[in-house]
């Protein structure tokens, strides 16, 4: 069967692979330490839980508004006002399957062939493949880790062509932890006014700050940049909800318009009871949130101390999300017990079936240098897996 060319275009996602064969492991008694995967480690809240419970009882189990319930974007609407000062009509809000579903139907209303869009780097996997699969070019802008992966303004200007359609944000970042300081969203904000570009900014770690970083959406700066900013999130992370896939975009009408108009001809609603679960999430859930962030800021500081303790490993700090970015260069070139670890797909190899470590390798997300690894896991995977990271890169080095 000759496929359509776009399907032969992307591969499936590197990092729900790795996360595949390590939960595949754990399932045949291999006691694998796990830190490849994306999401909390904390049960759903109590009374989300309970918000569908009561949705199922009461029946409400049926279709519903395709780009979802009156009430749930209503509870979006108030949140985005009460956090950071926008507001939005319900013409506005499209609730979709997961944050990942937005920025996909996003990418189907914007893109078509010949379209660029700039991708800082270290970017989340599908930024790429979403704008291949709409047949426009990724750009990607190189970001340094010495200067906590910040955007130089002058640098992203130089990638600018007529071709540039937008471009994507993502603070706190994934894989990075990094996070944008006012001043830097004011420069990108300047810019995408004067080249009339999209600002695309997903804030689905916005909850999950340490060290006092502080979080700023960068439609907030005024409303000629909200004309312009599509905000992407949902309840995955704040929330510990990865599995009932909400995510909302919040934008320009016309834009939220069609993107509706794809959901309601692909996919439909999301699922109803998680609809209701979110209404909860969104309206109580930053008691639990920010418990939970305190528990990931004590597991952070424990994996950053061990991973820098390390032979041939620095890890800058992360100020967001829950992820470490430990820099592995020193590693590359040295002789596993496999062979030569050239890049860090062969170390997470290594690590993974020498050491029952697993991590995520940097390259799906644009680095030749970096391994990535998630502390929304126990402390006692943490504790264990550093120590056989420790003894790892022992060997090698
Ligand atoms: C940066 C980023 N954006 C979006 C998503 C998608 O989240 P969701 O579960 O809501 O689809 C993820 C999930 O890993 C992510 O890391």
């Amino acid at each position: 069967m000759r496929l359509a060319a776009r399907a032969g275009r992307i591969a499936p996602s590197p990092t729900l692979a790795m996360a595949a064969t390590a939960k595949a492991m754990a399932a045949q008694g291999i006691d694998v330490a796990d830190f490849s995967s994306g999401e909390p480690d904390f049960d759903t809240p109590e009374p989300v839980k309970a918000a569908a419970e009561a949705a199922i009882r009461a029946g409400f189990t049926k279709y519903t508004p395709s780009s979802g319930t009156d009430e749930l974007r209503q509870a979006i609407i108030e949140k985005l006002q009460r956090e950071h000062g926008l507001r939005y009509e319900k013409s506005q809000i499209l609730v979709s399957c997961g944050a990942k579903h937005s920025l996909y139907n996003l990418a189907e209303a914007l893109l078509e062939a010949g379209d660029e869009i700039i991708i800082p780097v270290p970017y989340w996997v599908s930024y790429s493949d979403q704008a291949l699969l709409n047949d426009a070019t990724p750009v990607f802008l190189q970001t340094r880790e010495e200067d906590g992966y910040a955007i130089d303004a002058h640098a992203l200007e130089q990638l600018i062509t007529a071709r540039t359609k937008a471009i994507i944000i993502n603070s706190p970042g994934n894989p990075t932890g990094a996070t944008y300081d006012r001043r830097t969203l004011e420069r990108l904000a300047e810019l995408a006014l004067r080249r009339d570009l999209l600002l695309i900014s997903d804030e689905i770690y916005e909850k999950i700050l340490y060290d006092g970083a502080t979080h700023t959406s960068i439609a907030s700066l005024g409303p000629e940049v909200a004309a312009r900013t599509v905000v992407i999130n949902g309840v995955s992370k704040a929330y510990a909800m990865t599995g009932w896939r909400i995510g909302y975009a919040a934008g320009p009408k016309d834009l939220l318009t069609a993107m509706a108009n794809i959901q309601s001809q692909s996919t439909s609603n999301p699922c109803s009871i998680s609809q209701k679960a979110a209404v909860v999430a969104f309206r109580d859930g930053d008691v639990f949130t920010e418990k939970m962030v305190t528990e990931f800021d004590r597991r952070r500081r424990v994996m950053i101390e061990r991973l820098n303790a390390m032979p041939g490993v620095h890890c800058r700090r992360p100020t967001g999300a829950f992820y470490a970015f430990p820099n592995v260069r020193a590693l590359l070139g040295k002789q596993g017990s496999r062979g030569t670890i050239h890049t860090p797909t062969d170390l997470a190899n290594y690590l993974l079936h020498e050491f029952k470590v697993a991590v995520i390798p940097g390259e799906p997300f644009g680095s030749t240098e970096h391994i990535r690894l998630s502390y929304a896991t126990s402390m006692e995977t943490i504790v264990r897996g550093m120590d056989r990271l420790d003894a790892a890169f022992k060997q090698l080095i």
